[in-house]
């Protein structure tokens, strides 16, 4: 078998060159075409490593999956998933990436050792030259998840009391520019908009805010620019956007620095926000946070929330066009809520009693996860599947949750978007039964270890679980119950849009469209 493969290479190798004649590029291209189709044979056939998790075949070297991969990653993913189990590898542009799929394999991926698999390994070419030195990736674990804690103490239920009517106001603002009585709207870049006036606003407090209209609004689309797979493959080229993107985060870093020494030299009371929580914090062993370290994590903590959250509500706000019983029944809670009249300004403790609202949410986070895989580096050999496969050193690990969101096994009709499946059941969790030991803290409060053995993870699990989950249900829940309360939805005139996958964050892809009525 393995003989006839090879001779029948080798002859269409000959015939090839004889068609191209004997030159040298004719000699270089034949060699490179044997290279490849010799290579793509020699993996078909070769016994592969059985404790190792299966490779999947690929016909260019180096490349490897990098294209089906970035096309479609969840399609990508779920298409070998069929062919190799829950636990395989590819190469993507020279990695190595090993995939844990499944409820077990979520929870093999983010309830790793430290010292088996690392985060910061896997991420920080890409984010510290966005969110600067000191902070996040680029600190040991055990300072992330302190800085993790620094940034919880400043997402409290009183920090969410004084938050809603800033978002309401905000969207209010933003959505005058509408002022046709009805038409057709950019979805996508409204709420991006409404997002970043928001966080702004609520997390980095009132002067960032008034800066967003000009100054901080540029710096930091130059640094958003920063976050591209190119970004991930090459941390620094010679490129304009790279340029950039580092003068961008300098002059953003200048511009906290700015602002604590004015907070530092006031007497007045110091706002109640992120960045006063920043100043006052402690590390473990003492030592206060640097203001650079403030300045930086506030630029991260924009940067987490900022496609995460509008690509969550641009998708929301396209569904609910195409349901106008659905609207009429947000609508219904809302009266509920807030009286017949909805006289009453929406407040915190009235988010907590929507629940259908809610519900749109966490259904909107089950079918349109912005963030599709999360990865990270293998430090030590690693054992995977109950012990059926290691990983090497050097591969990294690669998880998708979204794969196990749109399981049938786990969630009815999956494709559906249907909220009500919430309402019944919260926790959307088969076996997420406490055991004895299930509590940890890394640091930055509670969590189940459990809780990772889940279907449904959008903000991930274990250490690295998101901090910012309550913060964004807060925005977007609110942004939601303002936006119909402007306006009647109905679906845009291209419909409703393809996942756009080339960015890091999965949007919506252009255009984004939905067509509104103001209402009375
Ligand atoms: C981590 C999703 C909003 C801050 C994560 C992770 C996911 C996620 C999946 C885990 C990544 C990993 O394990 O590699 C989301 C989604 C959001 C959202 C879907 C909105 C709908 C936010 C917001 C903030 C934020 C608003 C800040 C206010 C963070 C931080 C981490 C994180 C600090 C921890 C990173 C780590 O420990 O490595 N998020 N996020 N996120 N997120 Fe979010």
């Amino acid at each position: 078998m393995m003989e006839q493969l090879l001779s029948t290479a080798l002859v269409g190798m000959r015939s090839t060159t004889q068609l191209l004649a004997a030159s040298w590029p004719a000699t270089l291209f034949t060699a490179l075409v044997g290279w490849i189709i010799g290579g793509y044979l020699y993996r078909s056939i070769r016994r592969p490593n059985p404790s190792e998790p299966p490779m999947v075949n690929y016909w260019i070297p180096f490349i490897g999956s990098m294209v089906s991969f970035g096309m479609n990653p969840v399609q990508f993913l779920q298409k070998n998933r069929e062919i190799y189990g829950d636990y395989y590898t590819f190469l993507m542009f020279g990695r190595r990436m090993t995939y844990c799929l499944g409820v077990d394999g979520n929870n093999a991926f983010f309830n790793a050792r430290l010292a088996d698999a690392n985060a910061e390994e896997a991420y920080a070419s890409l984010t510290v030259p966005v969110f600067g030195e000191g902070v996040v990736y680029d600190v040991p674990n055990h300072m992330l998840m302190d800085q993790k804690r620094f940034a919880k103490g400043g997402l409290t239920a009183d920090a969410f009391r004084l938050y809603v009517p800033i978002i309401v106001k905000e969207v209010e603002d933003y959505f005058a520019r509408w002022h046709e009585p009805s038409g057709v709207g950019n979805i996508h870049e409204a709420m991006a908009q409404c997002i970043v006036n928001t966080a702004t606003h609520c997390l980095m407090g009132r002067e960032i805010r008034a800066m967003m209209d000009d100054t901080v609004a540029q710096l930091y689309e130059d640094m958003d620019k920063g976050f591209t797979p190119l970004n991930f493959l090459f941390p620094s080229l010679p490129l304009p956007a790279y340029r950039r993107r580092d003068r961008a985060h300098a002059k953003m870093s200048a511009l906290f620095q700015s602002i604590i020494d004015a907070r530092r030299a006031s007497t007045d009371a110091p706002p109640d926000d992120m960045m006063t929580a920043l100043m006052n914090s402690h590390y473990k062993d003492g030592r206060r946070m640097s203001d650079k370290e403030v300045g930086n994590l506030m630029i991260a903590l924009l940067m987490a929330g900022q496609h995460t959250s509008s690509a969550t509500t641009t998708w929301a706000i396209l569904y609910l066009a195409d349901r106008p019983a659905l609207v009429e029944a947000l609508r219904e809670e809302q009266r509920k809520c807030l009286g017949d009249d909805l006289a009453t300004p929406i407040a915190y403790e009235h988010l907590r009693d929507m629940r259908l609202l809610d519900a749109v949410v966490r259904e909107t986070l089950r079918l349109r996860p912005p963030i599709v895989t999360a990865m990270r580096k293998v430090m030590r050999p690693m054992t995977v599947a109950g012990g059926k496969y290691v990983v090497p050193a050097g591969h990294y690990l690669g998880s998708s949750p979204a794969l196990t969101q749109l399981d049938p096994t786990y969630f009815k009709e999956p494709l559906q978007f249907e909220p009500t499946r919430w309402l019944d059941n919260n926790s959307a969790t088969a076996d997420e039964e406490e055991t004895a030991g299930d509590q940890v803290d890394y640091g930055f409060g509670t969590i189940k270890l459990s809780g990772a053995r889940n279907p449904y993870l959008p903000f991930g699990a274990g250490r690295h679980r998101c901090i910012g989950e309550s913060f964004a249900y807060v925005q977007i829940k609110t942004i939601l119950a303002t936006m119909l309360r402007l306006f009647d939805l109905a679906p845009g005139p291209k419909g409703f849009p393809e996942m756009d996958f080339t960015s890091l964050v999965v949007l919506p892809a252009k255009p984004a469209q939905i067509t509104y009525r103001r209402r009375q």
